[in-house]
């Protein structure tokens, strides 16, 4: 694999083309193929790809945008980065995904502000979609569209459905650590809507019209780079099977700690690529738990440590309801173990040995 990735992008190399090449074309096809979205917007990372599809909708001032505060900063960063507002809506304690009825308190609440509520970013956390059949009717009934976050979970599946077919439009980020990573930042978006799609590829490139000197629309330089493309379309060859081999090593994970600390469960129907596995410690043993791995030389991380309500920047947005429990608490529970498709038995059986006869220590 590395070799063919090392290939691809000598050839780019060769052709020149570095900006919307042959690669980005052929990827945007190819992830169409799998995922079965009609259509696939490639941009320069998935930040920008939340942005673009806010963009397109006009969201501005006065608007309120609702999302999860158990998130990545990005998902609320584009809401303010047109003037509108972040409602932060809490999350499910086993799945940690937005929680409807919280949904519905943060509409409620951001009404009572005098905002206009307009659109929904669910978050697909760690790689498992969101309970779409539970916000979906949400969004229906106040008529709000749908952005589906998937810069965790591109390569799962909701109750038969594939991840990037789910909402208006649904987002997703390349960058290294991702479960399909290239080689520097990448993202793309994903839509059945044709009109959304064409808007889109002008918003990429400072909003062109028959070209880049023809500007119909304010836009921004969001463009993949045709090496990333490359890498992409080498890793998109081997992803359904590295997405095999992640659930062979969280099916280890899950079979020898279940016994001692709340595993990750993932919903009857739904598929999750396990983008992290991350495991619920209670009674403030987490960071205990967390050195003394660090000790041993086995690395973790807690995503997410602060809440965005919680955060400087983005704590003087409103929150659903009368706050946000679930994220408070699941903030000082979660504990992310090392994960990815090339984790070796001895060195997961290491983390293993080691979490336990830690947690028996605390
Ligand atoms: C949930 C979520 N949304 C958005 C992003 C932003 O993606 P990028 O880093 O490619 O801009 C990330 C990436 O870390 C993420 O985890």
């Amino acid at each position: 694999m590395g070799r063919d990735v090392d290939a691809a992008i000598l050839r780019v190399l060769d052709h020149g083309q570095f900006i919307l090449g042959p690669e980005v074309h052929e990827l945007e096809a190819e992830l169409s193929r799998f995922c079965g979205a009609a259509h696939v917007v490639s941009c320069a990372n998935g930040t920008d790809a939340l942005g673009l599809v806010l963009m397109a909708r006009g969201v501005s001032a006065g608007d309120a945008v609702l999302c999860p505060s158990f998130t990545f900063a990005a998902t609320a960063e584009v809401v303010a980065w047109l003037g509108a507002t972040a409602v932060f809506v809490d999350v499910d304690p086993v799945s940690f995904n937005m929680d409807a009825e919280s949904l519905e308190r943060g509409i409620e609440t951001a009404k009572g502000l005098g905002l206009k509520p307009v659109g929904v970013i669910s978050v697909d956390l760690f790689g498992q979609p969101a309970d779409y059949d539970t916000i979906e009717p949400v969004c229906a009934a106040h008529g709000l569209w749908l952005l589906s976050d998937a810069a965790q979970s591109f390569g799962a599946t909701y109750r038969g459905r594939e991840v990037g077919t789910i909402g208006l439009a649904t987002s997703t980020s390349f960058f290294p650590s991702k479960p399909l990573g290239c080689y520097g930042d990448g993202g793309a978006i994903f839509t059945d809507d044709a009109e959304l799609a064409a808007v889109l590829r002008s918003l990429r490139v400072h909003g062109e019209g028959v070209d880049k000197y023809d500007n119909v629309r304010i836009g921004i330089n969001g463009r993949l780079d045709s090496i990333q493309a490359a890498v992409l379309l080498q890793k998109l060859k081997i992803f359904p099977d590295e997405i095999a081999m992640r659930e062979r090593i969280v099916a280890r994970y899950s079979d020898a700690l279940k016994d001692v600390v709340a595993v990750p469960v993932i919903a009857e129907g739904s598929t999750s690529v396990w983008a992290q596995y991350t495991i619920k410690i209670d009674g403030g043993r987490r960071d205990r738990l967390a050195a003394a791995l660090r000790a041993e030389g086995i690395p973790t991380a807690v995503y997410y440590p602060k809440p965005l309500h919680r955060q400087p920047a983005y704590k003087h947005y409103p929150s659903a309801g009368n706050g946000l429990p679930v994220s408070d608490a699941l903030a000082a529970q979660v504990l992310s173990l090392p994960m990815h498709p090339y984790l070796g038995e001895q060195d997961q059986d290491r983390v293993v040995e080691s979490v336990r006869r830690n947690l028996r220590a605390l």
